[in-house]
């Protein structure tokens, strides 16, 4: 493959932004406090939320996972159920949560497709009680086809779910082998198959980049992606330190990934396949070829309405200046739950810095940022805030400004997780 111009922006592409739970202190009792009272005042936004309980357990470990899960043999799913319940409790009696309207509830994790199919319905029943849904609101379910039985996706779709989400990571069987996922490519395929048939919308992830993966490889299951008629959410490995897979690279049992340059490849690769099948490349990771799915939303940037999340170790939550993850051990959270407490472990507040750096990572949403909307907020420009960045971005040929709008171009779509951290704060200096 030719070298692309666009090789020279960066070293290397970065793929994890700026602003994730990795980065939220550990919880303060004074920022405890503030959001117990932020959530006890109305929400004004006039924007959709999503709810997302999480089920942070799987049936095995996959080498490269980074996810806090606990293995199911570990885990009284019953007593889990009851306390994640408790949780979701605690935030629906709140003011801002009972002013607030979901457009989506999202059982994530983990593998909810551990519970049998009933004890899904259940969680989303309750749910749909004690939460204001949209009058077109959706339901997803995250699940692994290594314990999706074709019978659950039958009663899921009965139920009306809207959409499975799977990880398929790849449809190659060595691979498949090294990474410990226990089920083969055609059992993925199979449940995938039986969704589709049963209309559910199906959003897989794939994963590249990963050692030994050849770009024969990677084509094939992106051409499997195509003729399946999925969505696809195309993530870069990251190989995390302290996963199985990271100890497997070290030893020699496992080769190493791709270098920066075959990373890129890759990740060019599968953008002119999947947009030349009729995908349209949105969000942080995401392809779609459904018009309204690009509405949802997660696609939708800062600010977006904001994901009320709940479960051992979910890492997703954001109300407005407040972000947080919760405790990842399952008996702490459920004890912690159990002393009638919300089992947050990091939170973060932001400033209004902060604030401005994060509405500037719309960029790696691939969402334009306002410059009318960036002055309402903060009775400044982003030229005014950001200029040095700004002008370095647009020499390489990565964003365009006229008077209305940043965006990103398509070369600078290539180097959206380096342009997100243009943006980011610096730790303060002592
Ligand atoms: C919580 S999992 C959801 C899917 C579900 N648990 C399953 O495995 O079918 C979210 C996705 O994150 C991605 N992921 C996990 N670890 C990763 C890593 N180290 N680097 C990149 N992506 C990773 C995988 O594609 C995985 O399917
Ligand atoms: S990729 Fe999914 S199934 Fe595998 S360990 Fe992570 S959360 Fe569990």
């Amino acid at each position: 493959m030719t070298k692309a111009p666009q090789s020279e922006a960066y070293e290397q592409r970065t793929n994890w932004p700026p602003y994730t739970y990795r980065d939220y202190p550990d919880i303060k009792p004074e920022t405890y406090k503030a959001f117990m009272e932020f959530l006890e005042t109305e929400n004004t936004t006039g924007r959709l939320m999503e709810l997302q309980p999480w089920i942070s357990v799987c049936d095995s470990r996959c080498a490269f996972c980074y996810f806090p899960t606990t293995a199911s043999s570990k885990v009284q799913l019953g007593d889990y159920l009851e306390l994640l319940k408790k949780e979701l409790e605690m935030y629906a009696k709140t003011k801002y949560v009972q002013t607030s309207v979901f457009d989506e509830i999202v059982l994530g994790g983990g593998t909810p497709s551990v519970l049998s199919a009933e004890q899904m319905i259940d969680l989303i029943d309750f749910c749909k009680e004690r939460f204001t849904t949209s009058k077109e609101y959706f339901i997803k379910v995250t699940g692994s086809s290594k314990t999706l039985a074709l019978n659950k996706i039958d009663k899921l779709a009965a139920y009306g779910v809207y959409q499975m989400d799977m990880g398929a990571q790849t449809f190659d069987d060595k691979l498949r082998k090294m990474l410990c996922l226990p089920d083969s490519a055609a059992d993925v395929e199979k449940a995938i198959r039986h969704a589709r048939n049963l209309d559910l919308c199906v959003c897989v992830d794939l994963m590249y980049n990963l050692p030994g993966q050849t770009m024969e490889s990677w084509i094939n299951t992106l051409k499997k992606t195509i003729e399946l008629d999925v969505e696809v959410d195309a993530y870069s490995l990251h190989v995390d330190p302290g996963t199985p897979l990271e100890t497997m690279i070290k030893r020699g049992i496992s080769p190493p990934q791709g270098d920066a340059e075959y990373e890129k490849e890759m990740y060019l690769a599968a953008y002119k396949m999947l947009t030349e099948a009729g995908y349209k490349a949105v969000g942080h990771d995401r392809y779609s070829r459904v018009e309204w799915h690009m509405r949802e939303n997660c696609l939708n940037g800062w600010p977006w309405g904001g994901i009320l999340t709940t479960g051992a170790g979910c890492f997703m939550g954001y109300m407005q200046r407040f972000s947080y993850s919760n405790l990842e051990d399952v008996n702490d959270y459920m004890s912690t739950v159990k002393a009638g407490k919300l089992p947050i472990h990091r939170l973060s507040e932001s400033t209004d810095e902060d604030m401005m750096s994060r509405e500037m990572s719309r960029l790696y949403l691939r969402l334009p940022v306002s410059k009318q909307e960036f002055m309402e907020k903060f009775g400044k420009l982003p030229e005014d805030v950001f200029p040095q960045q700004l002008k370095n971005l647009k020499e390489k040929g990565l964003i365009e400004i006229d008077d209305k709008e940043v965006r990103i171009t398509k070369q600078g779509e290539v180097w959206k997780g380096n342009i997100a951290w243009e943006f980011a704060q610096k730790p303060a200096s002592n």
